[in-house]
């Protein structure tokens, strides 16, 4: 298929993208008088390059994915072929597809059998920054992940160049607990490297960014004086990030994809599961600079490098370099103005779930044995989501956007909301506008998988 066109006056023009585009997976060809010919999608076994040392592991070839781009209104057509020696599916974060196109095993389809196929296609209407990923237990904590960009129609920002940032967590292969996170079981993912397996020496000791460690970062490239747009999503199974860029303010234009009014900050904080996009100055005298990812509340560091006007390569600063942005200031969800807030009614919602988040459980259940949440369609559903444990915890609702509701009364729209530990509270509205089963869940993976999910049903 061809890549999408995009207007000429566009300065962006896909000049900086960070991975491999539509184009270079499907291979350019004449789009089928039916439309777009499916993309195939292999997840498999393969091996990693951590900094010299083979990880092996599961991925759609690369880790991340390649990037699916396509343009707002156009169908996803992608034909998963499964290489993994297990079932597997493929979920779309962020998006709000049909109900049978969700990618939930035994919810919302069948798991694609080892040696299997799935055609997932569905129409694209709402821009922004996504992800996909696999949705059979801890498969996404291997690598099975990728970027899914959804271009609006007209470009409303203007920028030089883009790049996407995924920011991962990384066992070394022996998760004591499940047996499988990161690498594949039992078998060290790096092995003979017990100086690389040891700095850190806990569950994840590893920081990528585009599957980089800090060893041999990702670099970001730009020119001085450009603009640049950066898309940074949190795919991490079992960690929050801060994230900024040494010397470089950060305006942020959009959560989860979805638009809100600019406001500058020195960092982000992401929960796993969001995504914040961002512009970047780059200043007139180029050099090389950290970007820094530091997760919370555990040690360990995962950076990248911004670095414009052919700096040497050798100016790269030490991986023990932080930026002090770090410490800098945040946005709350309360300072993020929605520019396109839900059309929710005024008056009070058709639905209220009051649901508390202690330890993985919710209200007290575990799934399966979990009561789901009943909605009916066209409904204005709120959740006031109360945290009393120890954690905090990423909820993420799939199939729709929801408005987080702050004093402002235009909190941001997301997919992915983090309630703060130890009494944090929360509340969202959403429309239930696209019947189905959709899960909610937290998108710490090991909570997820030790039941901290409901199913909203309306199907
Ligand atoms: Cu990315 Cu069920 O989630
Ligand atoms: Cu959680």
């Amino acid at each position: 298929m061809t890549r999408p066109q995009l207007p000429l006056t566009r300065r962006s023009f896909l000049a900086g993208s960070a991975v491999a585009g539509l184009a270079a997976i499907t291979g350019c060809g004449a789009p089928a008088a039916s439309g777009p010919p499916a993309l195939p999608l292999r997840p498999g076994p393969m091996t990693l390059d951590l900094a010299g040392t083979g990880a092996r592991t599961w991925g759609y070839g690369t880790v991340p994915g390649p990037e699916i781009r396509l343009r707002a209104g156009e169908l996803l057509r992608v034909r998963v072929q499964n290489g993994l020696p297990d079932d597997t599916t493929v979920h779309w974060h962020g998006l709000a597809p049909p109900n049978a196109m969700d990618g939930v095993p035994g919810v919302t389809q069948r798991p694609i059998a080892p040696g299997g196929e799935f055609l997932y296609e569905f129409r694209t209407p709402v821009p922004g920054s996504f992800m996909y990923h696999a949705h059979v237990g801890m498969q996404l904590d291997r690598g099975l992940y990728g970027p899914l960009v959804v271009e609006p129609r007209d470009e409303p920002l203007a920028y030089d160049r883009e790049h996407t940032l995924m920011l991962d967590d990384w066992a070394d292969g022996v998760d004591e607990h499940r047996g499988h996170a990161g690498g594949e079981p039992g078998t060290p993912a790096v092995p003979d490297a017990r100086e690389v397996v040891s700095f850190g020496g806990r569950r994840y000791p590893f920081l990528l960014v585009n599957g980089r460690p800090p060893e041999d970062p990702a670099v970001v490239e730009g020119r001085p004086g450009d603009r640049l747009r950066l898309r940074v999503m949190n795919v991490a199974a079992d960690t929050g990030f801060r994230f900024a860029i040494a010397g470089h303010p950060l305006t942020i234009t959009h959560t989860d994809g979805m638009p809100v009014e600019p406001v500058t900050v020195d960092a982000l904080r992401l929960g796993m599961g969001e995504r914040y996009d961002v512009l970047v100055d780059l200043r007139q005298r180029g050099g090389t600079w950290q970007i820094g990812v530091q997760p919370e509340g555990r040690p360990g560091q995962g950076r990248a490098v911004l670095r414009y006007t052919g700096s040497p390569a050798s100016a790269t600063p030490p991986a023990e370099s932080r930026p002090a942005e770090l410490d800098g200031r945040l946005a709350g969800y309360d300072e993020l103005l929605a520019t396109e807030p839900l059309p929710v009614p005024t008056g009070s919602p058709d639905r209220v779930f009051d649901l508390t988040l202690e330890g993985t459980e919710i209200n007290g259940q575990s799934y399966p044995d979990a009561d789901p949440l009943p909605v009916a369609d066209g409904e204005w559903v709120r959740l006031n989501l109360r945290n009393t444990g120890a954690k905090w915890h990423p909820m993420h609702l799939h199939g729709h956007h929801f408005q987080v509701r702050t004093p402002s009364g235009r909190g941001p729209v997301k997919d992915t909301v983090a309630v703060p530990s130890r009494g944090g509270e929360v509340s969202i509205d959403f429309l239930a506008t696209n019947p189905g089963r959709w899960l909610f869940h937290c998108h710490n993976h090991h909570h997820m998988e030790d039941g901290m999910v409901r199913l909203v049903d309306y199907g």
